[in-house]
């Protein structure tokens, strides 16, 4: 199996995130390339996880053509043939663009992550911990780590150049952007509501997901960047689901079960760089995001 950490295409390059490249193509398209850079404990590790990436722009392309609330959205094409033949520059990179390169129409896009949580887990157990509240607005008392939220709340955040993303309130993000703060909650929750379905029928808990939205030339708001993957929400494999702790995560467990052995015998201090990981840990990773694709789309996920 062939792993890609970086892209290098003939286009250029827009940004470099953790995990994805981003390139203009022209005024009006983007192309979005998942690598298979994976980061654990906020360390981007050194070595890939060979079909990650693919999956992640799998999922993102299968959530965006089975949800009703997803459109309209940017995905032009999710199809790497496609995609060449739209944009003949890529053919020399066909091969290592495989699975993970996702077209997209180009936005502004709105300068707010909109997370939302149907599980209390992450920096909103911690919140709640604090203050007995979830965005700034009180929650019932003695809910358990990881207890499930109903109805689930919008819990948005600021997009931090650099660093962690700052959680913010509801009144916050419509102080800033007006009327438009309602329709970015209201089509945050439905999205999220028809995956949470959707997933726990497979197996899946989605404990929380963030989405991002941006508005085309003619104002349309779309749906854009990656949608419902395990790098951007907290999937739980629902079989294991025990309120009262922390869960384990659907796809990156091996890994971090790994570091953490590592933490706790001290040959590893949780900064980076991170360790390399053993062939059977990388394997297993592998698995588990495949496992993830192949529950969710109801078929394996095939390469090409
Ligand atoms: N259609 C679009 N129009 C404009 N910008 C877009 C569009 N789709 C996605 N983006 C932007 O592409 C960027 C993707 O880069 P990002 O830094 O999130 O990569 P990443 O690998 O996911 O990194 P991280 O893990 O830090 O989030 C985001 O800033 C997102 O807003
Ligand atoms: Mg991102």
């Amino acid at each position: 199996m062939t792993a890609l950490r970086e892209s290098a295409l003939p286009l250029p390059l827009v940004r470099r995130g953790k995990v994805r490249e981003v390139y203009r193509v022209d005024d009006d398209r983007l192309l979005l390339v998942a690598s298979d850079r994976i980061s654990a404990f906020d360390v981007v590790l050194d070595q890939p996880v060979p079909d990650k990436g693919a999956v992640l722009t799998q999922v993102s392309a299968f959530w965006f053509g089975t949800l009703a609330a997803a459109q309209p959205h940017h995905c032009l094409s999710a199809d790497t043939a496609e995609i060449v033949r739209l944009v003949p520059a890529l053919a020399p990179h066909r091969a290592a663009l495989a699975g993970r390169a996702m077209l997209c129409r180009r936005t502004t896009p709105v300068p707010f992550e909109c997370v939302v949580r149907g599980y209390l887990s992450g920096s909103a157990w911690k919140e709640y911990r604090q203050s007995g509240t979830l965005a700034g607005e009180p929650l019932p008392p003695g809910l358990r780590e990881s207890d499930r939220l109903d109805p689930p709340i919008f819990s948005p955040a600021t997009k931090a150049e650099t660093g962690h993303d700052e959680n913010v309130t509801f009144a916050h993000v419509a102080r800033s952007l007006g009327g438009l703060a309602h329709a970015l909650r209201d089509r945050t929750i439905r999205l999220y509501e028809e995956a949470r379905a959707h997933a726990a029928q497979r197996g899946i808990i989605i404990a929380d997901t963030k989405f991002e939205f941006g508005t085309a030339p003619d104002g349309t708001l779309l749906l854009i960047d990656e949608v419902l993957t395990p790098d951007s929400s907290r999937f739980w494999p629902a079989d294991r689901y025990a309120p009262g702790a922390a869960q384990p995560s659907f796809d990156k467990q091996p890994v971090r079960d790994y570091l953490d052995g590592l933490r706790r015998a001290g040959t590893w201090n949780g900064e980076a760089p991170g360790p390399a990981l053993p062939d059977g840990v990388v394997r297993a990773t592998t698995d588990r995001y495949r496992d993830a694709y192949r529950l969710l789309a109801g078929h394996p996920l095939e390469v090409r």
